[in-house]
Order: C-alpha cells, then sequence, then structure tokens
C-alpha cells in the first residue's frame, strides 16, 4: 500500500534529544574508529540540503508531494547532522558550522559539476528522472539506517545506541517514502526502470562519496560493512534493491564493498 505524505508529515518533526546526555561521551568516550564514522555521518546528513538544491532542479519540484515530503525530510536529517555535531563536541572536536563551511569550500567545484549533470539529465529522462531519484533515495535510506544499526552494535556505548535509535527510527519514516514511490513509479514505467537500472549500474556510489575524501569511504565500507554480520546488512539491502520492478541482480552494496574496502 503507497505511503501517504500525510501520515509521515504528521511523524516528522526535530529529533528529540530528551534524556541525551552528552557528558556521558566525556566520563566514556567513543572508540576512535567510531567517532571517525561520526565525523562521516556528520558531515553528510549536513550535506543533505545541497542534495535537495539539486533534486529540486529536477521535475521532482513540480510534485507537491514529494515536495513536501522533502521539507520535511531536509529539516530532520539537518538536526541528525546537529545532534551528531553534539556527540563531535563531547569528544572535543569542531562541529557544526565551521566544519560544514569548510568542507563545502573544499567541494565548490565538483558541487557545480553534480549539479549541472542532474539539470542536464533531468531535462533529457523527464519524469523517468523523478523514479530514479526516489529510488536513489530509498537505497541510500536504506544503508544508512543499516549504517546506523552497525555502528550502535559496534560501539557498544548505551547513550549513542539510544540517540541512534531515534535517528534510525526517523530513517524509517524517509525509508516508507522512498521505497513506497520507487515501487509504483517505476512499476508503472519501463523507460524510468531502464533508465534506474542504467544509472544505478554505472553511478551508484555508498551514500557520501560524492562528498567525503575516497580513504574515509573506504574507511567507512570496511568499518560497518565487512565481517559477517557486515555482509548480512550488504546481502539484506541488495534483496530489497531486487525487489524493486526492474533492479533485481545489481549487487550494488557487494560491488560497493569489493571497490571501496579495497
Ligand atoms: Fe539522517
Ligand atoms: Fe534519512
Amino acid at each position: 500500500m503507497k505511503t501517504t505524505i500525510d501520515s509521515y508529515r504528521a511523524r516528522a518533526g526535530k529529533l528529540n534529544l530528551d534524556g541525551i546526555v552528552f557528558d556521558d561521551f566525556k566520563d566514556q568516550p567513543l572508540p576512535p574508529d567510531a567517532l571517525r564514522t561520526l565525523r562521516y555521518m556528520h558531515d553528510v546528513e549536513h550535506h543533505t540540503v545541497c542534495y535537495l538544491r539539486d533534486l529540486l532542479l529536477t521535475p521532482a519540484h513540480q510534485d507537491p508531494e514529494i515536495t513536501s515530503f522533502l521539507s520535511c525530510w531536509v529539516f530532520e536529517e539537518m538536526w541528525h547532522g546537529e545532534a551528531i555535531g553534539q556527540v563531535l563536541e563531547a569528544h572535543g572536536e569542531q562541529a557544526g558550522v565551521p566544519r560544514i563551511a569548510a568542507l563545502r569550500l573544499g567541494r565548490r567545484r565538483r558541487e557545480a559539476i553534480t549539479t549541472f549533470s542532474t539539470i542536464g539529465s533531468a531535462a533529457f529522462a523527464g519524469r523517468a528522472f523523478v523514479a530514479l531519484h526516489m529510488t536513489w533515495g530509498a537505497i541510500n535510506e536504506w544503508t544508512t539506517q543499516a549504517g546506523y544499526a552497525r555502528l550502535s552494535d559496534t560501539a557498544g556505548h548505551a547513550t549513542l545506541r539510544e540517540l541512534l535509535r531515534r535517528i534510525m527510527k526517523q530513517e524509517g519514516g524517509h525509508i516508507d517514502f522512498y521505497a513506497s514511490e520507487a515501487g509504483h513509479r517505476l512499476g508503472e514505467n519501463p523507460k524510468a526502470q531502464k533508465l534506474t537500472r542504467f544509472a544505478l549500474k554505472h553511478m551508484w556510489r555508498p551514500v557520501g562519496s560524492g562528498v567525503m575524501p575516497k580513504e574515509e569511504v573506504g574507511f567507512m565500507v570496511t568499518y560497518l560493512l565487512s565481517g559477517d554480520k557486515g555482509a548480512d546488512v550488504v546481502d539484506r539491502i541488495d534483496r530489497r534493491v531486487d525487489c524493486l520492478p526492474g533492479q533485481d541482480g545489481l549487487h550494488l552494496l557487494r560491488g560497493a564493498v569489493e571497490k571501496f574496502a579495497a
């Protein structure tokens, strides 16, 4: 059954941080690898607004249900970044505005190229491009939620576990919308299926790989997706992609692990 935008909007909102004691991290700091992963997640969550800028240049901006979703989605993702920033600050690290400003300055030229290629592709593909974006969004939200779950298990820190549980719950709302939209838009449009399959096969990369240094992507993929538990996550998400109309057999996550973990 198609997820309605009304049910998502009714639940959407600023991340609830009641009872999260960030000073716990001063008494019990996170292991270095967990902290490195959180830096990545902080930067990527805060980058969502730039992704939104590109999305609104495509035919997606003509669909009021999608723009309604995106308005709430970008707000929630920003607060995910802010919450993770508080964890970094509790470890004496820079977060929020100064960290993000430096990141954006370094990525300005690459961002411009991405934006122009998005406009060009959207003009060529029309509404099929919206199906691609919904599918891309579903896969990114699946991997983001799974990444938080792996970090929560691996870090073994009670306060982080509770914070990530609340973030993952909101990521679940994003999954519901993107996956529902992807399913019905692909299902009724063979052109969209072909376009999406081609784009995923040739262009899909793990969340954040367009803005984060390659060594950080490699670290994050290895840390979260290696070992038996990581392999379970990879297989689960690849099976979900298999279920989307016209997208079976792509093995995106398995391919990303082979490429980036190497
Ligand atoms: Fe998020
Ligand atoms: Fe999300």
